[in-house]
């Protein structure tokens, strides 16, 4: 696959999203930029394709607005969304899907799995996850979706790693064969 005028933008507010971002950046040796800092990046000339990875936060795929405002929309070829979402969960991952394609028309998605330390994360976001967990919890066990019993099992052990990097080995063998 041609390099060529390509970049990878990512939103991250623990580093896992970012981690991934960096990986895929440097097997491809792109350039590689958070979205708060990427104006500058945007505005050089002749970039043809972008790549995003944003996590999920609250059933919200983060920085797709922020990022459509300032690359084209038509040139983001794929996200890579980053969660706890279960990859079994077609609803959670199509209502995922709807929001990328409400900004990135073009894009394909891609799920990747996530990390979470609860005993690291701000206050606010501590709170968050009680809510969410309290909320879940009042749920029979079958009323809950895939991603929320993940939520909840995910908020009990306080530590969750669901990252894997060979994920992306996997996309760049079929990106680099197209
Ligand atoms: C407050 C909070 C809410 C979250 N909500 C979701 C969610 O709705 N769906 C999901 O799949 N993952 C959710 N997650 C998990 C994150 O997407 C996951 O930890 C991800 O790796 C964070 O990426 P980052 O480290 O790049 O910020 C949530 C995590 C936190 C802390």
């Amino acid at each position: 696959m041609s390099k060529t005028n390509a970049v990878v933008i990512y939103a991250s507010k623990y580093g896992t999203t970012e981690a991934y971002a960096k990986d895929f950046a440097t097997a491809l040796d792109l350039p590689v930029c958070d979205y708060h800092k990427c104006p500058a990046l945007a505005a050089e000339p002749g970039i043809e394709k972008v790549y995003v990875f944003a996590p999920i936060y609250r059933r919200t795929v983060a920085g797709l607005p922020e990022i459509a405002h300032v690359f084209d929309p038509d040139i983001v070829e794929r996200v890579f969304v980053v969660g706890m979402t279960d990859p079994e969960d077609k609803e959670t991952i199509q209502f995922l899907e709807d929001q990328v394609h409400d900004y990135m028309p073009r894009a394909s998605v891609s799920l990747l799995g996530g990390k979470i330390d609860i005993d690291k994360v701000s206050t606010s976001d501590k709170m968050l996850l009680k809510v969410m967990y309290a909320f879940e919890k009042r749920k029979a066990m079958g009323e809950r979706t895939p991603t929320e019993q993940r939520l909840v099992e995910m908020v009990e052990s306080r530590q969750t790693d669901m990252t894997d990097m060979t994920l992306i080995e996997h996309l760049l063998e079929n990106l680099q064969k197209n």
